[in-house]
């Protein structure tokens, strides 16, 4: 049985908690808009959006013992940092708790912390909604939102610079799938 849209939106307001399911609703409607905007289904986008921080409710030892039990076949700084590790065990977690079956979303809530070269539409624009959704405040933002309104590569390439400027900043673990996307963004036109 699949789920509607609506009843999705009430299981994640129960799972998520208030923050998180408010940060959750402002990426799914920033990824709708975006989606009209670019060319790809915003129902679709929406959804992505939605679902996107699934497993950021758990702890890192859940987190870890998810990936070991559902035999994910993840790297050691994934495995190393909570916060990379939700986005794959959420979207490992989403078919089999929320029956989720569409590939393209899954993939969007898998690599929406770090984003990958060869990433879809559907994958850019959750990665991008998830970092200038309303609910966000830091310095950097205003010009990433303008740049959303008309140059979808150019807005990513900000995102995926000022992450990694943040992760060297913090001394956390910088995960080389963000070098890779930044770099792919660089050699490529669109
Ligand atoms: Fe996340
Ligand atoms: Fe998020």
């Amino acid at each position: 049985m699949e789920l509607n849209l609506e009843e999705i939106r009430e299981i994640m307001v129960r799972h998520l908690g208030k923050d998180l399911f408010r940060h959750s609703l402002g990426t799914a409607q920033t990824a709708y808009s975006l989606a009209e905007r670019y060319g790809e289904e915003p129902e679709r986008a929406y959804l992505a959006g939605m679902v996107h921080d699934y497993g950021k409710v758990y702890s890192s030892e859940a987190l870890r013992r998810w990936a070991r039990g559902l035999k994910l076949k993840l790297d050691q700084v994934t495995l190393a940092e909570p916060g990379l590790l939700h986005a794959p065990v959420g979207a490992a977690l989403l078919p089999l708790e929320l029956g989720l079956k569409d590939a393209g979303v899954l993939r969007a809530v898998a690599y929406h912390t770090t984003c990958r070269p060869g990433a879809s539409l559907l994958e850019r624009i959750v990665y991008l909604a998830d970092y200038i959704e309303p609910g966000r405040e830091f310095p950097g933002l205003g010009p990433v939102r303008e740049a959303a309104e008309k140059n979808l590569r150019a807005a990513l390439v900000m995102v995926v610079e000022q992450t990694i400027r943040r992760i060297l900043d913090r001394g956390r673990l910088l995960h080389p799938r963000s070098v890779e996307f930044r770099n792919s963004l660089l050699r490529s036109k669109i």
